[in-house]
């Protein structure tokens, strides 16, 4: 997968896209990530990137000139002869889920534009974005850190990237579904022991706790995935047993 990043910080990329897993991923020529500078496609002695707003009233807003050179330079034809895909990080954007991770990954390339809270000029977006992408519900400085964001979650969906394509599939949301819980040694930490299933070295016995597990997380902390989610017959079973308890102790 090639993304290409627009910013004025290209600064704040390199300690990220060196390291972990998406620097490895770099490393073995899995994911290329190109960073540029806005400031690189002004014209003027000053490089500047923003402007007083038409209209008055306070910030500045970031002017349209040197996007649209940038953009035009940065998401031509690419090798596999495609435009790639211009994604505007903001605020404003749909809200990025995995669903959308995905969708995005299989585009291949990707040109992430990172603009300043403050403001862009419109004819930005509308003249060189295809897609505007927020984090979340709220409100950062710029999408510097949504476009690493989105980088990280894109780098996982790269065949390869993620040692066992196994360990991909079982995380979180992939049927929809929260993971199961993780433990590791020591068996005890302060009187709280690892469930005994899990040294018990009967796997299927671990595999049908694990699936029960990841319903039993959901129903918890987000019983607003269940709807969606692809459930085992299994799976739905405890599902039903949940809401039967959570029945009786409303009925209290
Ligand atoms: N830029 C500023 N806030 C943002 C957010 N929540 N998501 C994406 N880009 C942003």
């Amino acid at each position: 997968m090639r993304i290409a990043v627009l910013t004025i910080f290209p600064e704040l990329f390199e300690p990220f896209l060196s390291t972990s897993l998406v620097g490895r991923a770099r490393e073995r020529g899995l994911l290329e990530v190109a960073v540029h500078d806005l400031r690189d496609y002004t014209e003027d002695r000053h490089r500047s990137v923003d402007d007083e707003p038409y209209g008055g009233g306070g910030g500045m807003v970031m002017t349209a000139p040197p996007w649209l050179r940038a953009v035009r330079a940065l998401s031509g034809e690419g090798p596999a002869g495609r435009r790639s895909w211009r994604v505007l990080l903001s605020p404003q954007g749909r809200r990025l889920d995995e669903a959308k991770v995905r969708e995005l990954a299989g585009r291949g390339e990707l040109l992430l534009l990172c603009g300043r809270y403050e403001g862009i000029d419109e004819r930005v977006r509308r003249l060189a974005v295809d897609e505007e992408v927020s984090i979340g519900d709220y409100v950062l400085s710029g999408g510097e850190l949504p476009a690493m964001v989105l980088i990280e979650a894109l780098s996982r969906q790269v065949p390869g990237v993620v040692g066992l394509d196994k360990s991909v599939r079982e995380d979180s949301f992939r049927e929809g579904l929260l993971d199961h819980p993780h433990y590791t040694r020591p068996p005890e930490v302060e009187g709280s022991r690892v469930p005994d299933v899990l040294l018990s070295g009967d796997h299927a016995a671990i595999e049908s706790w694990r699936e029960r597990e990841a319903v039993r997380a959901t129903f918890e902390k987000r019983p607003d995935l269940l709807d969606a989610a692809e459930l085992t017959a299994e799976q739905e079973k405890e599902l039903e047993r949940l809401r039967a308890r959570e029945g009786v102790r409303e009925g209290m």
